[in-house]
């Protein structure tokens, strides 16, 4: 089996690349070792503060933070980081060749419960006209990243990641702290009878999304003259690895419950890695109007809707959209 380092190299990514993302797996080598060891390394519950999206942030959300913060910012290569958890841009050495957007901890309601967790990240190219700490920095349609991925903090560890050449899967083997290929130029299937939705949100929705998931639940006497079954893990992580593992179509739509806040799921460090990610293994990633890695970010913790997964399902869906 070869080694995620082998293996960049083989794909022939450039030394200061394969450098910063030994700093991202070393970050995540940590958090999982936490995540592994729960109440007994005092990582669970939560803090008395909030983000600047107004969410209560559990221990482990500042603690993988804090982790990821430091590592990269001691790494040379690091020009600037954004993060779920920092308001702003925080700048590192401005000679630095790459910028990286992450979410230290996805589905942070899962961590109390032993559930399914991740950290996501996206690295750009920095932009040298541009002081460290410009927003601007992360103002880059999502077409421009030069690597994105994820890290599994499930039964076991997987790191699933893109440098555009395909999308692979590394399972970490704790005994060497090594992560080693187990799965190599994923192919998501184009068709699929799963979906992934947060139903409960359904009254909030517009009509045309209702239309299609009802058509759906409807199965086969309904006209799309099957039956579908639905997951949902309430982590974004959980649920694309899913998709990337067998298909599925996995949705967070725009909704209405707050005018503030048409979507949920924010567009730098979770819907443009997880686009990318499906793009590189065959499937579809589109924000109901348009592809999610074509959009011109306006702002750091801008959200988005997201619909992604099998090709030919999320084209289904589209359609209902149009
Ligand atoms: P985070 O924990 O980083 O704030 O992200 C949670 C996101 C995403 O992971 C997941 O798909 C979604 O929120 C779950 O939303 P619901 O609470 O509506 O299930
Ligand atoms: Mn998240
Ligand atoms: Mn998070």
């Amino acid at each position: 089996m070869i080694n995620l380092f082998q293996h960049l190299r083989e794909q022939a990514v450039a030394a200061p690349l394969i450098e910063l993302l030994e700093v991202v797996t070393n970050a995540s080598k940590e958090i999982a070792f936490r995540v592994r060891h729960g109440a007994l390394a005092g990582v669970l519950g939560s803090t008395q503060d909030e983000n600047i999206q107004g969410e209560t942030q559990k221990q482990l959300d500042v603690i993988s933070n804090q982790l990821l913060k430091d590592l990269l910012l001691a790494c040379p290569h690091v020009c600037a980081i954004a993060s779920e958890e920092e308001d702003t841009v925080v700048a590192g050495n401005s000679a630095g060749e790459f910028i990286i957007a992450f979410d230290p901890l996805d589905g942070s309601s899962n961590i109390d419960i032993n559930g399914q967790i991740g950290t996501i990240f996206s690295i750009y190219r920095a932009q040298k006209n541009l002081a460290a700490n410009d927003e601007a920095q992360f103002r880059q349609p999502g077409t421009q990243q030069v690597c994105a991925g994820y890290v599994l903090y499930g039964p076991s560890t997987l790191l699933v990641i893109t440098t555009g050449k395909g999308t692979h899967t590394f399972t970490l083997d704790a005994t060497q702290g090594t992560f080693l290929r187990t799965a190599k130029d994923i192919q998501i299937p184009p068709d699929t009878k799963e979906f992934a939705i947060n139903m409960s949100n359904q009254r909030f929705w517009n009509q045309s999304m209702r239309n299609y998931i009802s058509d759906l639940v409807a199965g086969e006497s309904g006209p799309r003259a099957k039956n579908f079954n639905m997951r949902w893990n309430a982590a974004m992580v959980g649920d694309v690895h899913r998709v990337i593992c067998r298909g599925g179509i996995f949705m967070y739509p725009s909704d209405n419950r707050n005018p503030k806040q048409p979507a949920k799921l924010r567009l730098l460090y979770e819907a443009n890695p997880m686009a990318m990610l499906i793009e590189n293994a065959g499937g579809k990633a589109w924000s109901e109007s348009q592809r999610i890695l074509d959009i011109q970010p306006s702002a750091l913790h801008e959200r988005v809707a997201v619909i992604l997964g099998s090709a030919n399902e999320v084209e289904t869906c589209l359609g209902y959209l149009r």
